[in-house]
């Protein structure tokens, strides 16, 4: 039999209001791949998180080679080999890769000043050593989630881990990206001796992946199954505890008025390399188009720019009727354009700010919630907060809570229900189901579909090729900064978009060979 490496006896969570975990077992073996499943504000990050000694547990003990052992802190878990990537990542934007990989343990000068020369070496060797490719110079903040997300990697493997926790490490990922980091976690386990822990809400993943599944639900753990045992639905049910049903999305004759349109935009990347490279669309009203594109062609530029949070070069943007060229994301909203941004942490919300406030951010003068612009109507207020907090789900004690301290998904929740409560014509929408569960994907999903029933024009960009496809009524590819074809949804089969996506598809209608 396996050797147990960490078993966690009736543990216990409790935070005001919420028993985060409630009297949950679970063994981890010497190197399996386990995965973590269930709904969003399940628990699993919280339990996850006593592992890594960031909690203490309520109640409960945790044996670690089958010695009761206490992890007070996340030092105590490095200590025990155990290491970390959190569901939002925490790296320094404003520091190199090598920087951030050696942060906390930096090799020195004569004891005092870092040694940069030498973290380069750390942070080349580690990249060789576990085929995570790095550019050790390279700033952080200019790199795409999917390198930062390799950089949170290698900083675990640099601390000297054994058990690795990946708190949902592909709900940023783009499926090729996913692929890769797949091939690292079977190198990890099966070349290298290590251990995997890994949270995700794509049930297909928990199948690829791991060896065995633990589903939890409601702080409570289920089950723990062996992977080969399992299916989707047997996964789906224990998670939600019922059957899982997705019904087809109705959709209504749009109108077709154009409400919004770009011709020839440029602009630059955080780099000041050029992003968008003469992008020109329309959208109508009643419509969701969608933006496919593999991460990092310019999708995010373009929704950046779209509401006035990224300079335009040259261009036209018209939004109904409108020049709205450069115009700041104040004024662009007024011009009736809401936005979910793709980063929630970063631009949709205030981690520290209570729910309602985060969910009034952008109406906090206007009447009925403000009185006079100053005074803020706190009946109407919290009625409203109370209204969303119940029509969309949102898992909280109260409407009180700062929004960091609620569960990740839970989180994309509230930046959902603000925008969409604000029932402006236009709506910009990235990734809006990154890291949600399928029975909250299947809400969101519907009440997308409701906006453009009622009218609204949708731009949804998204790296799930799935999530384009259920939802859009036309489909652009975008490939460097470039639209490469426009289709209308139905015409055109995954498989095909993909050659757009990668800028393969001139090849094709070449008749040239592939070139990898
Ligand atoms: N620091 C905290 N203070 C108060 N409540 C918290 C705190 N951290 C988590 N919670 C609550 O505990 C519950 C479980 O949250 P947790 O983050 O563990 O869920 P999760 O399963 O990881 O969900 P998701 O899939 O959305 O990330 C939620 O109700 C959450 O609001
Ligand atoms: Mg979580």
């Amino acid at each position: 039999m396996a050797e147990k490496l960490i078993e966690l006896r009736n543990i216990s969570k409790r935070f005001p209001g919420v028993l985060a975990n409630d009297n949950v077992s679970l063994d981890i073996e010497k190197g399996e791949i386990h995965a973590i499943i269930g709904e969003n504000g399940a628990g699993k990050s919280t339990l996850m998180n006593i592992i890594y000694g960031l909690y203490e547990p309520t109640q409960g003990e945790i044996l670690f080679k089958g010695k009761p052992t206490q992890i007070k802190s996340p030092l105590d878990a490095i200590g025990l080999g155990i290491g970390m990537v959190h569901q939002h990542f925490m790296l320094v934007p404003s520091f190199t890769v090598a920087e951030n990989i050696v942060l906390g343990n930096e090799p020195k000068h004569k004891k005092l000043f870092i040694d940069y020369k030498k973290a380069v070496a750390i942070t080349e060797e580690l990249s060789e050593t576990y085929g995570l490719k790095v550019d050790p110079h390279e700033k952080v903040e200019s790199l795409s989630v999917g390198i930062q997300q390799r950089i949170e990697i290698l900083k675990v493997l640099y601390k000297g881990a054994d058990v690795l926790i990946l708190d949902e490490p592909t709900a940023v990922l783009t499926p090729q990206e996913t692929e890769e980091l797949f091939e690292v976690i079977r190198k990890l386990v099966n070349d290298l001796g290590k251990t995997v822990i890994i949270i995700t809400h794509k049930l297909q993943e928990v199948l690829a992946i791991s060896d065995r599944v633990s589903v939890m639900r409601q702080g409570k753990m289920i089950g723990t199954l062996q992977t080969k045992d399992a299916n989707e639905q047997i996964l789906a049910e224990m998670m939600v505890g019922r059957e899982v049903l997705f019904d087809e999305l109705y959709k209504k004759e749009s109108s077709k008025k154009e409400v919004l349109s770009v011709k020839g935009i440029k602009a630059r990347d955080n780099r000041g390399l050029v992003a968008l490279n003469g992008v020109s669309f329309n959208l109508k009203a009643g419509e969701i188009l969608g933006i496919a594109g593999v991460e990092g062609n310019g999708q995010s530029e373009l929704v950046e720019v779209l509401t006035g949070l990224r300079e335009m070069e040259e261009g036209e943007f018209i939004v109904n009727g409108v020049e709205a060229f450069n115009k700041s994301p104040n004024e662009i909203r007024k011009l009736g354009i809401a936005h979910v941004p793709e980063d929630r942490l970063a631009t949709g919300l205030s981690k520290d700010a209570s729910i309602w406030e985060n969910l009034l951010m952008g109406i906090q003068h206007e009447e009925p919630y403000a009185i006079k612009g100053v005074h803020i109507n706190k009946k109407k207020v919290k009625e409203r907060t109370d209204r969303l907090i119940d029509e969309f789900d949102i898992r909280t004690p109260s409407g009180d809570l700062p929004v960091g301290k609620l569960s990740g998904g839970n989180m994309q929740k509230v930046v959902i229900a603000r925008e969409f409560s604000f029932n402006t014509p236009i709506l910009i929408i990235a990734q809006p189901t990154r890291g949600v569960d399928v029975g909250a994907i299947e809400f969101i999903h519907s009440q997308i579909i409701e906006k453009r029933n009622k009218g609204a024009a949708i731009l949804l960009v998204s790296a799930e090729l799935d999530e384009i496809f259920r939802l859009s009524d036309r489909i652009i590819t975008i490939y460097e900064g470039k639209i490469t074809g426009e289709f209308l949804n139905g015409e055109i089969t995954k498989q095909e978009i993909g050659l757009y996506m990668t800028g393969k598809h001139t090849e094709k209608a070449e008749g040239g060979e592939k070139v990898e």
